[in-house]
């Protein structure tokens, strides 16, 4: 039993009501100097018909402490609680040891689907730094729901349908070969599609409307050339998803639903919220501040909206999600209200259950990026040269280290996806090199190396952070000092952080708390010897460093970044 619920029951017994119920008020005061924990007795006040400072008093004169608590003093309408700190770093570093690094995870979403449409990638198109956030964010929240005993469906929601597929393809036919394609990869489709744009007659556009209708109509070459187009794509981005260590659990993308939209239509139809508009097919919204939803073009062809609908009942049908997330950049956030709201229109409940995860934008050492300007920065050179300044570095600070390459990678890697996910998501992110490479400050490279610390202090000591977890003979009065303390209060914290990280679907929650947490450690390191002549008094020491690593270790993973044992 934790302290809280410790607290609940000795509560319970005070003042005759449910200890659930009592677990549940209790709160953390705003300042430490208020106690470590409070319950504020106006919530008592119904039930008990006395008012909130009189319940204070007389708990606080019938309360019998339980084990852990120092002092109980009423306060006001506030009972608060000081605990017993050297019980307290106990409890902590009990519950590290015994769970492990699975320590912060827990089971309440067991028997709960949540489905993740992230990074969502345009066929015959180049990744770039515009699709990190997505890919970040959506890689991130998969790893906190699972801890959480969420089952996730990853979804990359392809967008492989529309027009351009059939002028890609008769500029295909017209100017290429298949050699020269499986050659160039993605850059060759590009071009194809950017001379097409460039040159195109209406001789041209008409053939190109044919292909796509071929496409439509299942057609066995169009499908083919489709379909490998497709292929090329994905073998493009499959080496970023593995420098980043991401995967998904379908692809299935806009194409998918080219003969599921219909029965969508058909249903809109019928239930009379369809009207029509200079020759489109919409939704009125204006009793909802939104523009109408278009949902049928005048000839009769699907939009991005239709398709969406039609993925969220397929999802819902085949899924059957408790949740299904959206992460998608602002820029969209009209688009999933209306449709959004269309689905809530057609009668189902579920449409509560989508969620739009919005972000920001990113832009490089402050130049907002565009192909059209010509800037573009694409994801791929992005990590590239991330791993390869990371090289560098780790060849100038330490070039003896075994295994360069490796560590280079999940540095390099590490500190791009640290500097995305780290402040709130609906931030605009302006990324600089020096400022993500750096090793003091925020950064993925500081947090990677406090780990390495904490492992290199272990690996002195000739322990494993198992052992020294695991270990009996530890005097853990010298932890009970400020920095000790806090360190403790962080590792204590870190669970909620996961689950408020899980509520607002913001990574950036564990990031800056395990981010704190290593600050806090560093600050006990510098203040404190690790190692003593003291040897139980070393072995606490020992098992707050194999703490701190092994919850830093478990954040970062939260947030797709490793960390490596020793850089
Ligand atoms: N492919 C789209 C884009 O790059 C993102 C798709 C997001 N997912 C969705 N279900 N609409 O803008």
């Amino acid at each position: 039993m934790d302290i809280k619920s410790r607290l609940a029951h000795a509560l319970a017994q005070a003042s005759g009501m449910d200890a659930a119920e009592l677990e549940n008020m209790l709160e953390t005061p705003p300042n430490p100097e208020m106690g470590d924990i409070a319950l504020p007795c106006f919530k008592l006040a119904k039930t008990l018909h006395k008012a909130p400072p009189v319940i204070a008093n007389e708990l606080s004169e019938r309360l019998e402490l339980p084990e852990g608590v120092a002092k109980a003093c009423a306060q006001g309408g506030y009972l608060n609680f000081y605990l017993d700190a050297a019980k307290r770093i106990q409890d902590i570093l009990e519950a590290v040891a015994e769970q492990g690094e699975n320590y912060g995870g827990g089971s309440e979403g067991a028997g709960r689907t949540v489905c993740i449409d992230y990074s969502s990638i345009n066929i015959a198109k180049r990744c770039h730094i515009g699709h990190l956030s997505t890919t970040a964010i959506g890689n991130s929240l998969y790893k906190i729901y699972s801890f959480l005993g969420y089952k996730c469906v990853g979804i990359n929601h392809l967008g492989d349908w529309g027009t351009q597929f059939g002028k890609l393809i008769c500029a295909y036919k017209l100017w290429s070969s298949r050699e020269s394609i499986e050659k160039g990869g993605i850059d060759a489709l590009v071009e194809l599609y950017v001379r097409f744009n460039n040159e195109a007659d209406e001789a041209m556009e008409e053939q190109a409307r044919a292909w796509f209708k071929r496409i439509e109509d299942d057609d066995p070459e169009a499908m083919e050339i489709f379909n490998w187009f497709k292929d090329i794509t994905l073998r493009d981005v499959a080496r970023i998803y593995e420098l980043l260590g991401v995967h998904f659990d379908s692809y299935n993308g806009e194409s998918f639903y080219k003969d599921k939209w219909q029965a969508v239509v058909a249903e809109l139809e019928e239930k009379g919220l369809l009207v029509e508009s200079e020759g489109a097919k919409v939704v009125m919204l204006d009793k909802y501040d939104m523009p109408p939803c278009i949902l049928l073009k005048k000839d009769g062809a699907s939009v991005y909206a239709t398709r969406d609908i039609a993925a969220a009942i397929y999802r819902k049908k085949t899924y059957d999600f408790y949740k299904c997330l959206y992460v998608v950049a602002y820029q969209q956030n009209l688009h999933f209200r209306q449709f959004i709201k269309v689905i809530e229109l057609m009668g189902y409940d579920w449409a509560k259950d989508l969620v739009h995860v919005p972000f920001g934008m990113v832009s490089f050492e402050g130049q907002t990026l565009s192909t059209r300007k010509g800037n573009i920065v694409y994801l791929d050179e992005l990590l590239e040269r991330a791993v390869e300044k990371a090289g560098d570095i780790i060849e100038q600070k330490n070039p003896e280290l075994p295994d360069k390459q490796t560590v280079a990678r999940q540095v390099g890697v590490g500190a791009v996806l640290f500097y995305d996910l780290y402040n709130s998501r609906i931030k605009d992110v302006d990324f600089w090199w020096d400022r993500a490479l750096a090793f003091e400050g925020e950064t993925g490279p500081y947090v990677q190396y406090t780990h390495a610390r904490a492992c290199s202090v272990l690996a002195k000591s000739g322990v494993s952070p198992e052992q020294a977890l695991a270990c009996t003979d530890a005097d853990l009065s010298v932890l009970d000092n400020a920095e000790g303390r806090e360190v403790c209060a962080l590792l204590e914290g870190f669970p909620q952080a996961v689950r408020t990280a899980c509520d607002k679907n913001e990574p950036c929650v564990v990031l800056r708390h395990v981010t704190s947490l290593c600050q806090a450690f560093n600050r006990f390191y510098f203040e404190h010897r690790i190692i003593t002549d003291d040897q139980a008094g070393t072995n606490a020491n020992l098992k707050l460093c194999a703490a701190v690593k092994t919850v830093i270790k478990t954040g970062l993973g939260l947030a797709g970044i490793e960390a490596p044992v020793r850089m």
